[in-house]
């Protein structure tokens, strides 16, 4: 049995989201390019994972598939018991926006809103139109420690501060996945600490992360490392005791 096959055994009582021959084949033809060839991979529930890999070896690819952004050429990819895959386009777009979360590298907020305004606006995306929106927005931009200056815009944030406000907006619809391609690729390696911090939290409290980095030193504070080689995993390493 494949290495990847066992790890995938052990680990898929808990996980929660699974691809199995997974492949992307983008343009056809001449043109066409392999971005992902035969990815198969688990991803254990609670966990804070990376994928590692130079530029061009398909981890934003990768992401996008897993978060139902973007369909394989083949394969299959199960989150929390249910084949996305199979679903239609607008069935996808209402998981991702009710049950994952998602943060970039240029974190993506809305720079004439406020940070608040900002996390209101990811509950409201999400369908949640209640009276307490007003609170949880506000609980959320207090677990990334943002509640004190949530009255800023973004030009009047830090990169790190401003992250952390693209996350409370990833979660404050408190999803089980949070998905985040290169989270710190633009921030110092304090303000990416700071992040990571954040993650571990979220971590702690439940959430799985799965993000993608250039860094050798955010890999030593996951769960989990993907290291991905022209469109396929060359390797999957465990931190038994990733630095907090
Ligand atoms: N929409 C697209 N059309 C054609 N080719 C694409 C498309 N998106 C990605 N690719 C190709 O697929 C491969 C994987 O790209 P991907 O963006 O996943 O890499 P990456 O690992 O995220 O790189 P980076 O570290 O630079 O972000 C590359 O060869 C890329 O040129
Ligand atoms: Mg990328």
């Amino acid at each position: 049995m494949p290495a990847w096959e066992e790890r995938h055994k052990a680990a898929s009582g808990e996980a929660i989201l699974s691809a199995t021959g997974v492949k992307r084949i983008f343009g056809k033809g001449n043109a066409a390019v392999t971005a992902l060839a035969d990815i198969h991979l688990a991803i254990p529930a609670g966990t804070m994972v990376a994928l590692k890999g130079r530029s061009g070896s398909g981890k934003t690819t990768l992401l996008n598939i897993l978060s139902a952004l973007d369909e394989p050429t083949e394969g299959k990819v199960i989150f929390r018991g249910r084949e996305i895959t199979k679903l239609s386009v607008a069935e996808r777009n209402a998981l991702r926006r009710r049950e994952i979360g998602l943060v970039f590298q240029s974190f993506g907020l809305v720079p004439l809103m406020s940070a608040y305004e900002n996390v209101e606006f990811g509950l409201r995306i999400a369908g949640r139109m209640g009276k307490d929106n007003r609170q949880i927005a506000e609980w959320a931009l207090e677990r990334v420690g943002m509640r004190g200056r949530m009255n800023h815009r973004p030009t009047e944030l830090s990169g790190g501060e401003q992250q952390r406000v693209a996350i409370a907006r990833a979660i404050v619809h408190e999803p089980e996945l949070l998905i985040a391609d290169e989270p710190t690729a633009e921030l110092d390696s304090r303000m990416g600490l700071q992040v990571m911090r954040v993650f571990r939290d979220l971590v702690q409290s439940g959430t799985t992360v799965v993000l993608t980095t250039h860094d050798p030193g955010i890999m030593e504070l996951v769960d989990h490392v993907i290291a991905l080689e022209d469109g396929q995993i060359a390797s999957y390493t465990t931190n038994e005791a990733p630095l907090a």
